[in-house]
């Protein structure tokens, strides 16, 4: 459909505006060339507006759908890997046996961190908020790691994709074994990516039921397009800083209640909850537009039909919960009884809200050991693939400044009137 124009007709005269065609999904209008006739276009929250251009992945948020690279998230779910997932995003394709052994062993020799590393996180009271710590510790690295990064150079920037996907299991176990008051554990040479990390985390070797449980839940959230954090880090970016603190800033907008911190709440909304004979009580609540209550979970800016990764989920944390033999349990009857009860009701189906991905990750967190307060740093563990990939991406282009306009609404010019003189 390049070639396609659309018309935009204003102050008497026409701006002839092109047409960039998708390869699924929207096309877009470019509204580039507005501003050469003194006009912006406005879009508050991003709903109409496509800020860059990207083919690492695709949401049909109608039909329930989550590409990465083309590859839907069901298959990769199953029979992938957060590495691999990782390689995918990264080079575009999915990696032979020996292209895959040469990046695993890349990404495992790099876990280690720079013992100033740990002397910052120990100076954190313990009482911090593990998001608050692994942000923290993630800026931290700018200052042990090289930072004078030539981002047109492609290796150097897979260098530090690299490194960045390695260290992030370590930091966050760090913040999790430093709010847990234990002392801070090093990587184990001898242990692969997932497993490395539950090692750190619990200070012994994981059971195979709870490493294939986080490897599902890094995969699910490894990438999932211009959502507000991956925004940011591409935002932060554009301008040049260093991929420490760009990653920096996508965990301080992924910590949000709206975004990753959802996962978080959850728990807390079926803890308050409490039994099955409340959930009417906290649906009206979730629909008096008086109340600031909402059902934490449900809903998404793209998905307004089921969110597949909460439908993998929903089956995983059965299978968790049994193979475990949880506590967790009547959590788990409550959530479907509340996700069931919202599903026939009309509020929910006539604004299509639908259970999604933070649901029901939290529940399987709880039953692998995750403190809740820490369940969104599982989240940034998952997306640091995402986001190290859309940084990748973005810096193969000659990139711009990312760089919003405005509708001023303040008042116009006036004279200033000296304070003895103010009413
Ligand atoms: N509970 C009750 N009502 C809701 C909910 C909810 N969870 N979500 C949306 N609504 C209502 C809104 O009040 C609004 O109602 P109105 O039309 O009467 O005003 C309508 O549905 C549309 O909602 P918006 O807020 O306009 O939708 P938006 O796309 O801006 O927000 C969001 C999406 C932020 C995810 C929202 O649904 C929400 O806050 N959900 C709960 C938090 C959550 O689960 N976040 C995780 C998101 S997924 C992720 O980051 C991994």
């Amino acid at each position: 459909m390049n070639g396609e124009t659309a018309s935009l007709r204003i102050r008497g005269s026409e701006i002839s505006l092109g047409v960039r065609a998708a390869t699924l999904g929207q096309d877009v209008v470019d509204v580039s060339s507005l501003v050469a006739n003194d006009i912006f276009t406005f879009d508050p929250g991003f709903v109409s507006t496509a800020a860059c251009t990207s083919a690492l992945t695709y949401i049909d948020g109608d039909a329930g759908v989550l590409l990465h690279r083309g590859y839907k998230i069901e298959d990769l779910a199953a029979q992938s890997n957060q590495l691999e997932v990782a390689y995918l995003l990264l080079t575009g394709e999915l990696p032979t046996a020996l292209e895959f052994d040469a990046f695993r062993r890349a990404v495992l020799a790099c876990r280690d961190l720079p013992a100033g590393l740990y002397d910052v996180c120990r100076a954190l009271p313990k009482d911090t908020h593990p998001m608050a710590m692994l942000n923290t510790l993630c800026a931290a690295l700018s200052a042990f790691e090289e930072i004078d990064i030539d981002m047109q150079d492609e290796s150097a920037r897979r260098e530090v994709a690299i490194k960045l996907i390695a260290k992030m299991p370590t930091l966050v176990a760090m913040a999790l074994r430093h709010q847990a008051g234990k002392n801070l554990t090093e990587p184990d040479a001898k242990l692969d990516y997932t497993d490395n990390f539950l090692a750190m985390v619990f200070g012994e070797t994981p059971v195979p039921v709870v490493v294939d449980a986080m490897e599902r839940i890094l995969v699910l959230h490894a990438d999932h397009e211009q959502n507000a954090s991956t925004s940011t880090v591409r935002l932060a970016g554009s301008t040049g800083t260093n991929p420490y603190a760009a990653i920096s800033a996508g965990i301080a907008a992924l910590w949000g209640p709206s975004h990753g911190g959802a996962n978080e709440a959850v728990l807390e909304m079926l803890e308050e909850i409490g039994d099955i004979q409340h959930i009417e009580t906290f649906l009206a609540r979730a629909q008096d537009a008086n109340d600031a209550f909402k059902l934490m979970g449900f809903g998404h800016r793209v998905y307004k039909n089921y969110d597949p990764r909460a439908a993998i989920l929903r089956t995983s944390c059965h299978e968790v919960l049994e193979s475990l033999d949880s506590a967790g349990n009547p959590l788990l009857r409550l959530a479907q009884a509340l996700e069931a009860r919202a599903l026939e009701d009309d509020y929910f189906i006539r604004r299509k809200l639908f259970p999604n991905v933070d649901f029901y990750s939290g529940i399987i967190l709880r039953a692998i050991g995750i403190p809740s307060s820490a369940f969104t740093t599982i989240f940034a563990l998952g997306r640091i693939v995402g986001w190290i990939a859309q940084w990748n991406e973005m810096h193969r282009e000659n990139l711009k400044i990312g760089r919003p306009r405005q509708l001023y609404l303040g008042p116009g010019p006036r004279s200033f009137v000296a304070m003895p003189d103010r009413a």
